[in-house]
């Protein structure tokens, strides 16, 4: 029998009013149960949002260092408790044991993070233009707010909303992914014993149809935060627009790594490697396009194809392996429906391309890396999100043509350009459409202290993370003090 785990509510760990329940899978091996969580529904989110709402007066009445100060040592305790959490986000989500660590100590530094900027939640004191006028800004909390987060981050995205909402004062109500909810749990339990006062954070998992539809629609959820797909990411941001309360969305990319004729080839493929295929490419920021210059077109794709054949695939859990599986069964059909609709579109498939049998690989939903060479800039594989590890190499005859074919798309997340030519560096920092711009590195990877976000159809509302996150979770009020 698989561990039976219990939403939070209003301080208590409750199952389903219905009793019902869903099983969360290993996808390394998929006869592996991983946990048993209950199936909530439209009560449970209401009940979650009832008690968001009564929590928050008190919370908001908490003087913000206090508030910051359960933040730090949430983190302590995930800290102390990282080498547990991070195998079970292996265990539930296929990442390597190396990127699920790395992903939790991130968790544990956005909470540092924000704990500290309980110091700085400022406002402005500004010259009024009337005598005797003291004339400044304070921030507030929003009240309730509602975040619904991915399984493909399971730990660092609902960190890093829960931690900028949690510190300015708001209450909350988490729905994660229903593939990987664990993580998330591990992660409110640690905000549960560093003392978070009860109904200040629930955590509720089921479907988006149900729960996360009752969230989003609740006249006491005063903001939303959503990282996800964009089919869902831009249908439910026309939904909360028509309650007018504030809403972010963090949905798709297909994001550029740019190869001029000057780069390390040696670096050029491994940071294309590192993008595509860390997390088996299951990331929004992962490198899906090489845009390479044509004289340098057939030693890169040589040795990138070389390089990509040595990659260990296999369970997250063992060392050696480097990629792991895809989340589940509907993700594994997407990608190969995508090789599929690649190859039929006339693109070369260089290597890999199939779902990996055999002893090591029956039991899990594995595909190998691979790379299309020959690819047009408007075949589908250029276009559309796959979230898979596929990489589509795409030969360009300048510069120019380099930044029109990365930005043809209609996402702008991230980018990356290897070269050390100074110029072409600025030029493509100020030409490229992306949130987060890299030079000589891969395409992921977000510092907490820094916003993160992207344009076109990537992100909606203001960016996450950094500063700025707390301008999403708090509302200013001026204040004309005559005196
Ligand atoms: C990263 O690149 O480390 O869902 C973070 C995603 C992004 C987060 C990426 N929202 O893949």
């Amino acid at each position: 029998m698989p561990k039976e785990y219990q939403n939070l509510i209003a301080g208590k760990w409750v199952a389903a009013d219905s009793g019902e329940r869903f099983d969360d899978v290993n996808p390394a091996n998929t006869n592996d149960v991983v946990g048993s969580f209950p199936l909530a529904g439209r009560n449970e989110a209401q009940q979650a949002v009832a008690a968001a709402a009564a929590a928050f007066p008190d919370w908001r009445a908490t003087p913000a260092p206090k508030r910051g100060k359960i933040l730090l040592k949430a983190a302590q305790i995930l800290e102390n408790r990282a080498e547990q959490v991070a195998q079970d986000l292996t265990r539930e989500e296929g990442k390597t044991l190396k990127e699920a660590r790395g992903e939790t100590l991130r968790a544990v530094e956005i909470f540092e993070y924000f704990g500290g900027e309980a110091r700085r939640l400022f406002g402005d004191t500004v010259p009024s233009a009337m005598p005797n006028t003291l004339l400044f800004t304070q921030r507030e909390p929003l009240g309730v707010v509602a975040l619904i987060t991915p399984w493909n981050f399971p730990i660092a995205i609902p960190a890093w909303k829960m931690a900028p909402a949690l510190v300015c004062g708001n209450a909350v109500v988490i729905k994660p992914a229903c593939l990987t909810p664990l993580t998330t749990l591990n992660l409110v339990q640690c905000l549960e014993e560093a003392g978070l006062p009860p109904g200040v954070l629930n955590l509720v998992t089921g479907p988006g149809s149900t729960v996360g539809d009752e969230m989003i629609n609740h006249p006491s959820v005063r903001a939303v935060s959503f990282t996800g797909s964009d089919e869902v990411g831009t249908k439910l941001y026309s939904q909360v627009a028509r309650r007018a309360v504030k809403c972010q969305c963090e949905m798709g990319g297909k994001n550029p790594i740019i190869v001029l004729e000057d780069a390390d080839l040696e670096k050029a493929t491994d940071f294309s490697i590192d993008g595509a295929f860390w997390s088996a490419g299951q990331k929004c920021t992962a490198a899906s396009r090489a845009i390479v210059m044509e004289p340098i077109l057939e030693d890169y794709t040589k040795l990138l194809v070389r390089k990509t054949e040595r990659l260990v695939v296999g369970d997250g859990m063992e060392d050696a392996t480097q990629v792991g599986p895809l989340v589940d069964q509907s993700q594994l059909d997407r990608v190969l429906g995508y090789i599929q609709v690649g190859i039929d579109e006339g693109a070369k498939l260089l290597t890999g391309g199939k779902r990996l049998s055999g002893p090591k690989y029956d039991r899990g939903l594995f595909v190998s890396p691979t790379i299309f060479g020959g690819v047009t800039p408007e075949m589908r594989i250029a276009q559309e999100e796959i979230f898979g590890p596929v990489l589509s190499v795409i030969a360009v005859k300048s510069f120019d043509e380099a930044i029109e074919v990365a930005n043809g798309i209609k996402f702008g997340l991230s980018a990356s350009i290897v070269t050390q030519n100074l110029a072409r560096v600025f030029q493509y920092v100020n030409r490229i459409e992306a949130g987060q711009v890299h030079v000589n590195s891969t395409t992921a990877g977000a510092e907490c202290h820094v916003p993160f976000g992207g344009v076109k159809g990537s992100s909606t509302g203001i960016r996450e993370q950094g500063r700025v996150a707390i301008d999403f979770y708090t509302q200013l009020k001026t204040v004309y003090l005559h005196y």
